[in-house]
This record gives C-alpha cells, structure tokens and sequence, in this order.
C-alpha cells in the first residue's frame, strides 16, 4: 500500500499480505485488507498475534486454513464490496469443508451477529480492540463453534506487540499512535466501529521507530484517526496526569521521532484542521525529515455544511489554517478529503466547496459521495435528501476541478532538483524506479545504480497529472545548483 494515500480509501481494497516468516505450525492464514492505513497496520499486528498461535500467512487462498477479511464500513459501497467477497468464500467452503472464514475491523464491529447468526457468512467476528484475543477465538472455531469478540476498549493500544512487517520493500512503514475518534463528525462511523480516542505510550512509538531505522526503513507514516491530539500524560480534559512525566502533545512527538535519525523521514496521516496547531507546523518547519505535506480533510466549503457535519470549525477558520500553513512552511503540500451532497447541501453549498478548492489549490484529494451511515448523528438528525444523481454530478463537477488542480501543482514542482527516497521499480516499467519527495508527489527515473532506501538526488522534467518524471544528478550538481530536502 502506498504511503501518503492518507484515508479511508476503497480503491486500495483487498490487499494480501505476503509470506509470514516465524510462523510456527503448518497452518496458513491468508489475510485481505481492506479501506484505511489504519486497517493495514491493524493487519500487520493480528498476523504478529496470530504468528505466535502457530499461523503462517500465504498469498495463495487456496491454500489457506484461516481466511480473514479486516475490513471497511466508512461507506456503503466498502461494506457491499465486502459481503460480495463474504459470499464467494462461502461458495469456496465447497471446496475445503475444514476453512474457516472471519471477519475484523469495523464492519465486524457494526455488524457482529448478522453476519454470524443470520447470514451465517462466517466463523469468526472480531473488532479492532479484541485481537489480542484472537489465538483463544481461532482455538474456539477450529473447535467447530463460532466465536465472537466486539468489545471496545479505552486503553487497547497494542503498544508492545511488534508489527510483523508485511510490506516486503522494506522501506516505509506505518507507526499506529492512538486509536479511535471522539469527534463524533456527523457523517462518520468510525466512532462505533473504532471507540474512543485513545493514545499510545510515545516510548514505544519512538522504539519502533528506531527499530524500523536499524532494520533499513527510512520512513515512517505515524497514525491516528485524529493525529494533532495525540496527547500523553494528560487526560481529557487536560490536567497533567503524573507531575514527575513530561506531557508529550503531538508536536513533541514529531519532534521525538525526527530524532531518532536525520535520515528517517516522517510523514503523518490524518490531521484535523479544529486541532492543528501552530506549534506543530513549526517543528515541521525546523526539521528537513519531517515532510512537507499535510492531508488537512475539509468535507465542505461552506460553514452551515460543516456546522451539519459537527467538524467544529468554519469556512473562516479552515482558511486561517490554510494561512497558517503557507505562512510557516510556504512550499507545503496541502491534500484534502471532500463529501458531496451531504444533508441538505443546496447548490450555493457545494458552490462553496469548490471556491474553497480555488482558493486553496490542493495538491490531491480524497472525493466521495456521501453515504448514510447507521447510528451516526447524520441518520438520527437530518435527511438524506441529495438525490444520487445530484450528489454524482456535484461529485464529478469537484473531480474535474480538482484533477485541474493537481495537473498544475505538479507542474509547479516540475524543474526543480529533489532529494527523493527510492522506493522500488515503477509499476509500468522494470527499466525505472520510483520514489517521492518530501511533498509525497511520486517521482519516475531511469534505474541506473539505485537501491530501494537509498536517498538520490532527481532533476524532474516532465510530469502527468500527478507524477513527475526526472533524471538522476550527482550530489555536488545538486549542492551546486541548490535541491529541495
Ligand atoms: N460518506 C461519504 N464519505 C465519508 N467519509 C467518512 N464518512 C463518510 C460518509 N458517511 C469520508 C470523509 C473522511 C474520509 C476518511 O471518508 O471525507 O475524511
Ligand atoms: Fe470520522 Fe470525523 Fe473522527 Fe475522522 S475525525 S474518523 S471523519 S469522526
């Protein structure tokens, strides 16, 4: 998966992860991750508990004893994708009468015996804060029973399990930093499916990166449904908790972690723009690892919209954000998420989204249509009253512009010598490599000498609509003519 793709995404569905090492018995788990970062990190912790029960993974279903979904509910469409793939295993049950089928992540969260007792789809339903119980629940249904695990927790944070990486290039990395949402947005699940906010030990977040650096990775991604309060050592309502610790907020973090060495680059996914502060734009700002780029979610342009929404800012307030950032770090990549045709959105309203898009310009963006979502305020309150066809024209009119935009911002970066993290070949030829540059823009050139984790130096001149293509340039070319970090 790619770093930077920073939210709940429905295109990266399905992802298998690769071979586990260290799997101790002949069992094998074929594992499908699906919607968000913090899915596929979540993923990367269960193949670590379940290495420890005897499971090995594989990429082959075929071969499988054990096939988990860690699945998606954000919006609909995730969740039907979902069931379709549920049904086509069951048909598979055919086959091999011994696999077992189960279900993680937020849709087993929403939907627990439903998809247990009345469509009888799996053996196994496990939220996200129950997967430390995962070798006893697997035990149950190799036993012939069903089992089930849903509850929410205030403290999970599986701070000391050590991720089994999966990834296998071997460069970039995810660091989960808190779990769940308190925000309550009025269109969103993830406060069902996910609990309540909750942040973990930055001692072990700032071991993991060090341990991530000694194993060769050179970026990691720190995440958390709402990263900026991250907070430790506080409580909710702010009071210190032990006078003796330091209370680390998120701009202390990310100061932690850029520490841990000037060659780690650190990138973080998602910030809420009613929580970002000052103080962490300029840490950013001060360090060259830590990278210019901010995926700022605005949902809509218009203060009623977002006063429906319960985001807890205005139009006027997301805008000084937006000044805030140009004015600490002036070259900064901005991203954004957008919903269209949410509650009662009026043609002014979505007007509003995309003159918001004008004046901001963004780098990329996340567009969805919106999606009512069971039991969220959303559903209680207003009426889903956009009709499909209205919320896919809106949808498609904020597409077009922001493919515009991101055809020109990557323009802008185009000409320019940037220090870019190799990651691997590139998708479309063998004869390339990719890797992006503190912007999270992907950039494209010939193979030549590189290695995946090494940092190079690109002079890009050429792009599409949001890669950039280059050339490879000596260092003292780029110490000459000036490069950007
Ligand atoms: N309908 C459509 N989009 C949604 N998102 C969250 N909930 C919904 C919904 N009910 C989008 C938001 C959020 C991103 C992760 O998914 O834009 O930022
Ligand atoms: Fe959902 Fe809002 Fe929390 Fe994001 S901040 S996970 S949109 S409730």
């Amino acid at each position: 998966m790619r770093p930077g793709n920073h939210t709940i995404d429905e295109q990266r569905q399905g992802e298998a992860l690769g071979p586990l090492p260290g799997g101790k018995g002949g069992r094998k788990l074929y594992l499908e991750s699906y919607g968000c970062q913090m899915n596929f990190s979540d993923s990367e912790i269960v193949a670590s508990i379940l290495s420890e029960a005897g499971y090995s993974t594989t990429k082959d279903e075929g071969e499988a004893d054990l096939i988990l979904l860690n699945t998606c509910s954000i919006r609909d469409n995730a969740e039907q994708r979902i069931r379709h793939r549920l049904q086509h295993l069951k048909g598979g049950k055919r086959d091999n009468p011994n696999l077992k089928v189960g279900i993680l992540g937020c849709m087993a969260e929403r939907l627990r015996d439903q998809l247990l007792e009345e469509e009888k789809l799996v053996d196994l339903v496990v939220g996200p804060d129950a997967y430390r119980d995962l070798p006893r629940l697997v035990e149950e249904v190799e036993g012939g029973q069903k089992a089930v695990n849903t509850l929410l927790s205030r403290e999970e944070t599986y701070a000391e399990i050590q991720p089994v990486r999966l990834d296998d290039k071997g460069v970039t990395a995810f660091i989960s930093i808190m779990r769940g949402c308190d925000n309550m947005c009025s269109f969103c699940v993830v406060p069902f499916t996910r609990g309540r906010e909750r942040s973990r030990d930055p001692q072990s977040i700032v071991a993991e990166a060090h341990d991530l650096f000694a194993k060769g990775y050179r970026e990691v991604t720190l995440l958390g449904q709402n990263v900026d309060s991250y907070k430790w050592n506080v409580d909710s309502k702010g009071n210190v908790k032990d006078p003796g610790q330091p209370v680390v907020r998120f701009a202390q973090l990310m100061d932690l972690v850029s520490d841990v060495n000037p060659d780690l680059r650190v990138r973080f996914s998602t910030s809420h723009p009613k929580d970002m502060t000052d103080e962490v734009l300029e840490v950013m700002a001060r360090k060259d690892n830590l990278c210019k780029y901010i995926h700022l979610p605005v949902q809509s342009g218009h203060s009623d919209v977002l006063k429906r929404m319960n985001r807890g800012y205005t139009r006027e307030w997301y805008l000084n954000r937006i000044a805030a950032i140009r004015r600490i770090m002036p070259d900064c990549a901005i991203s954004t998420d957008v919903i269209a045709g949410f509650c009662g959105e009026t043609a002014e309203e979505h007007g509003a989204t995309l003159s918001l898009m004008r004046e901001v310009k963004y780098e990329m963006a996340f567009m969805f249509k919106y999606s009512e979502r069971p039991r969220t305020l959303a559903e209680r309150k207003f009426e889903d009253d956009v009709p499909e066809a209205e919320k896919g024209r809106r949808l498609t009119e904020i597409i077009a512009l922001q493919q515009e935009h991101s055809r020109e911002r990557t323009a802008a970066q185009c000409g320019r010598i940037y220090r870019v993290l190799v990651e691997g070949p590139s998708k479309k030829s063998k004869e390339e490599f990719q890797g992006r540059n503190t912007y999270n823009a992907m950039v494209v050139f010939p193979k030549e000498d590189v290695q995946p984790g090494e940092y190079r130096f690109v002079r890009t001149t050429g792009h599409t609509s949001i890669t950039l293509r280059g050339e490879l340039v000596p260092e003292a070319v780029a110490l000459a003519e000036g490069f950007v970090s």
